[in-house]
């Protein structure tokens, strides 16, 4: 290793900000389960997995193991212009994890179903919407504020979080509200009436090839939609000959307490993308989706090294061990317990102003100025929330921001009570060393977030 200094040090020097999204000056230099070791030698609890990235678990042995095997038969570097067993394995499972839906309306959903292997969420939903063009002969695109698809290219050009942020989005899209569970049937009726209503003035002209969306959405700050919106969207698509695209890169295989985070609402959407946990740490993602729609346009979505053999078989691995150690189940029962510890967390801290999301994945909505629900967070409560995940590092525990003032957990789906229970103790702890004034303006200047 090269150059003088410590690795934070080494690592401002020489790679690019342009792909960070740092909120403190963490490093990873192994890791194993749910804990990490950083480049001081300190031991921190993951809540965030990588984004999701470890779902499995940090070096989990069977993960490991299919690797090392992988890399060393050297069977494939690509399925492009030569198959390999291990892609067209984990292309095979993935096929009978998705249910098919019923054929649809515009013709699209026979049993013959396809798989395409990827690297990352961001090249699975522009290779989605890319071939829900192509497929429809349509160009429009239906997404939704708040929503996360992709940290470039088409995939970000349909992303909420960043059009409305200020980037020029696809002009050939159309971004709507996407409505928010308030626990009131009511107003949760009232939201759905008028997303429908936005819904079906979009599809009235006949040119809207897909509805790309989150089954709830994560970066837009764990936002849950009230029960009926993926199922009212689907039947309105379907009618309109509109593919539904749904984005499970972050929230699928297990994390929601659910194998599928659609199957909350018993839809099966025409497309579905993976991405994050598929990979169990290497880069991998799949779109799953009928033949006439991933077959239509051959050799019009190509990467020299998607469906490696050493990431497929990681992918079969991740596959089975969420199967085999029962992690669907097991993020169900951890989540429903680390929202039971941060409802009561919250009677002592005041600053917690909602804790939301399924299985395991959670926000913690932090509010110091206004308490009233419907009034926008400000930006006191943002600069409150970087200082309590700032302050929750160095006490020591990994967990990040999404939407400005929400906490987001996405932990190994196997955390264990134990550690769930320290988790909530060093973020209740944080919370009340910040409200103290503990963490300095110098301490954060550096990180900006997103
Ligand atoms: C819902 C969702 N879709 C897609 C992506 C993009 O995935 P990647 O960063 O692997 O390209 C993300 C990343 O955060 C995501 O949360």
């Amino acid at each position: 290793m090269s150059g003088g200094g410590s690795l934070i040090e080494r690592d401002a020097a020489v790679i690019a900000a342009n792909q960070k999204l740092r909120f403190f000056p963490a490093s990873i230099v192994s890791a194993s389960g749910s804990e990490v070791v950083d480049a001081t030698g300190r031991r921190l609890l993951d809540l965030s997995a990588a984004w999701g990235a470890n779902a499995v678990g940090h070096a989990h042995p069977k993960v490991v193991e299919a690797i090392r095997t992988a890399s060393a038969d050297g069977a494939g570097a690509s399925v492009l212009s030569a198959t390999n067993p291990r892609a067209v394995d984990l292309a095979e499972r993935l096929l009978e994890l998705v249910p098919a839906p019923a054929p649809a309306a515009g013709g699209f959903g026979s049993a013959d179903r396809r798989v395409l292997l990827g690297h990352a969420g961001t090249d699975a939903n522009h290779s989605a919407l890319a071939a829900a063009r192509a497929a429809t002969g349509r160009r429009r695109v239906i997404a939704f504020h708040g929503g996360y698809h992709g940290g470039f290219g088409s995939a970000q050009a349909v992303s909420g979080v960043f059009v409305d942020g200020g980037l020029a989005g696809d002009p050939e899209s159309a971004l709507l509200d996407y409505p928010a569970a308030s626990g009131d049937p009511v107003r949760d009726a009232a939201s759905l009436e008028r997303v429908f209503a936005a819904i079906a003035a979009e599809f009235a002209a006949g040119d809207v090839a897909a509805v790309i969306v989150e089954s709830h959405q994560s970066d837009g700050g764990i936002v849950v939609p009230p029960d009926g919106f993926l199922r009212g969207l689907a039947a309105r698509a379907r009618a309109a000959g509109a593919l539904i695209v749904c984005d499970e890169v972050k929230v699928g295989l297990g994390r929601t307490g659910l194998l599928h985070g659609f199957a909350h609402e018993g839809v099966l959407p025409d497309l579905v993308t993976f991405g994050k946990a598929l990979g169990g740490g290497l880069p991998l993602s799949a779109v799953v989706g009928p033949a006439e729609v991933l077959d239509i346009a051959p050799a019009s979505a190509l990467l020299t090294t998607a469906g490696n053999a050493i990431a497929a078989a990681s992918g079969r691995a991740v596959l089975d061990v969420i199967e085999s150690e029962g992690l669907v189940a097991a993020a169900a029962e951890r989540g429903e317990h680390l929202r039971r510890l941060l409802g009561e967390a919250a009677a002592g801290a005041p600053e917690i102003h909602d804790v939301r999301g399924r299985g395991l994945s959670l926000g913690i909505e932090l509010r110091v100025g206004s308490t009233d629900p419907s009034a926008a967070p400000g930006a006191g409560d943002a600069d409150f929330a970087k200082r309590v995940i700032y302050r929750t590092w160095q006490l020591g525990a990994i967990c990040y921001l999404v939407r400005d003032n929400v906490i987001e957990l996405t932990p190994p789906l196997a955390l264990t009570a134990a550690q769930g229970e320290r988790a909530v103790e060093l973020i209740a702890a944080a919370i009340a060393d910040v409200r103290r004034g503990a963490v300095s303006d110098a301490e954060i200047e550096l990180y900006r977030g997103w």
